[in-house]
Parts: C-alpha cells; structure tokens; sequence
C-alpha cells in the first residue's frame, strides 16, 4: 500500500505576503535583515512556542515582519514603528490574526530592538527568537537579554548561532 507522507503544517507565510514583503522591502533580499534571517527567526521562534506555549502564529508573522520596513542594516530605530505601520495597513487581504493575537503582533514588532523583558511570553518568544539569530553580525546572543527559560539554553543558542554562522559563511563565501 502507497505510505502517504505526513503533511507538512501550512505555513501562514502565503505567496501573496511575500510578494507585498518583496515591494515594501528596500535592502538586499536575501541579506543580513532579510528572508533568510526571517526564516531563522521564524524556526527559532517555532521552536520557543512548543516550549513556552507562546502563540505560534503571532510568531510566525513577526518572523516575516519585524525587519520589513528597515531602511537600512545599520542603526534604525524607527523599522519596529514602521513595521507597526504597515502591519495596520497590510492586514485586511494578508494577516490572519485575531484582534488579540494582532495587538500582541504589533507589540512585539514595536519593542523588538531596545525591548529588554515583557509580561507576555508570545511577546517575549519573538524578541528572543530575533536575539538568537544575531550571530550572523558577529554577536554572541547574551543570556541576560534573552527572556525566556528555553531560549538560555547554551544548547538552543550553540544551535542557533550554528545555523546562523553556516549562513554567514555561504552568504559572504559567495562569489
Ligand atoms: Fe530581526
């Protein structure tokens, strides 16, 4: 008898998404705050809500905007506001979320770059989610800026910070 495969769980992240993160998006696609950083975030983050029971789906989507509306790779403080903006504006057609989910959604995106710790562990999962990827700029993610219990495991960052180094060197080997 023909074995089936499992089904892979359907990601929220549609085509239609990624086509109006494609036109808002102005640095290169696929550097240091772009897709592959989002799909790290994304699996990073995936992983936090299984041990956390942090909302998956807030996570998913921060995953995708958090850095969408960046102006440049460097110092920016304005891309979580901005991002907040264009969540407003994207979410009718893109973002299927509760008004719940959507307010932690936007909280998230608002407080990710200077947010230090916060009462709500889906919020909390994000933030942590983008820290563990910052070994791709060269940055050992700090325990003590991460918020959740799951996320300081030297193991979950070694991991973490693995897959963001192979990319690094594949990314800058290129060529
Ligand atoms: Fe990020």
């Amino acid at each position: 008898m023909e074995r089936i495969p499992p089904r892979k769980p359907a990601s929220l992240i549609t085509q239609g998404l990624v086509a109006v993160l494609r036109q808002e998006f102005r640095l290169e696609w696929g550097g240091i705050h772009g897709a592959a950083h989002w799909a790290r975030v994304r699996r990073n983050g995936l992983y936090l809500a299984r041990l956390t029971g942090a909302n998956a789906r807030v996570v998913e989507y921060f995953a995708f905007l958090h850095d969408a509306c960046r102006h440049s790779d460097g110092h920016d403080p304005g891309h979580g506001p901005r991002a907040v903006g264009f969540a407003l504006d994207i979410r009718e057609g893109h973002i299927d979320l509760d008004d719940l989910e959507f307010s932690l959604l936007l909280a998230a995106m608002e407080g990710h770059t200077s947010g230090r710790r916060h009462r709500d562990v889906t919020v909390s999962a994000c933030w942590d989610a983008d820290r563990l990827d910052l070994a791709r700029v060269g940055i050992e993610p700090d325990p003590a800026r991460l918020c959740t219990v799951p996320a300081r495991d030297p193991e979950v960052i070694r991991r973490a910070s693995a897959a963001a180094t192979r990319w690094v060197e594949r990314y800058f080997g290129r060529g």
